[in-house]
């Protein structure tokens, strides 16, 4: 099958739509976030893209901290309202029922199935964007979305988000089981032509 260049860009998605919190002035603002991925296994560390002029980003540059609240996919539509409104000039602190846990500044909101609270590493500005890397602290979950006090990924149901098109979507098939699969695999000669 012949392979066509597509534009270049941010190209792999799905990703799970999250909201980011952060505290200003005191009172907790989200901003939905998708440029965001676990990026380090031990210390635990995530990496958002994220435009520094986000009223959130006010906040997490002055506490160096932030929160990670993973919606279901069926809270979409306050999800993609925290996306579309700014805390510059709506109000979002009584919007959710906020609990707080080690890490002053990361608020995390009650009812949502995962939280982290994290603390801020490194912000690298990159064009537009800036890189927060960032420490997972600790990670609360909502006790219907464990399994023997693991997460357990079909009752979270993440929100995925998909790109150019922006777009979300719900967790598919269960596939195979992972550091598995491969296990009986054997590579055969590529087919050329
Ligand atoms: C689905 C979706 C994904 C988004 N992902 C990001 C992102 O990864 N990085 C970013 O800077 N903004 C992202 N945004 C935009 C911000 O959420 C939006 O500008 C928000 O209004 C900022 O709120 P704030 O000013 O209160 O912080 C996204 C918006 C939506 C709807």
């Amino acid at each position: 099958m012949p392979m066509q260049r597509i534009e270049p860009g941010p190209f792999l998605f799905p990703m799970p739509t999250v909201l980011v919190g952060a505290d200003i002035d005191g009172k907790p603002n989200f901003m939905t976030a998708a440029f965001v991925g676990i990026v380090n296994y031990k210390p635990s560390m995530v990496a958002c893209g994220l435009n520094p002029s986000h009223r959130t980003c006010e906040g997490i540059e002055s506490n160096r901290a932030f929160s990670l609240c993973v919606p279901s996919a069926d809270m979409v539509e306050v999800v993609d309202w925290c996306g579309l409104t700014s805390g510059k000039k709506v109000d979002k602190s009584e919007v959710f029922k906020v609990f707080r846990g080690e890490v002053a500044g990361a608020p995390m909101i009650e009812d949502f199935p995962l939280c982290a609270e994290c603390r801020l590493m490194q912000a690298t500005p990159y064009g537009v964007d800036t890189l927060y890397v960032a420490e997972i602290v600790s990670v609360h979950a909502r006790a219907d979305c464990l399994d023997n006090g693991r997460p357990n990924w079909l009752k979270i149901s993440p929100l995925l988000f998909t790109f150019p098109e922006p777009s979300y979507w719900k967790l598919g098939d269960y596939v195979a089981k992972a550091w598995h699969a491969g296990r009986e695999y054997e590579p055969k000669k590529p087919i050329s032509g």
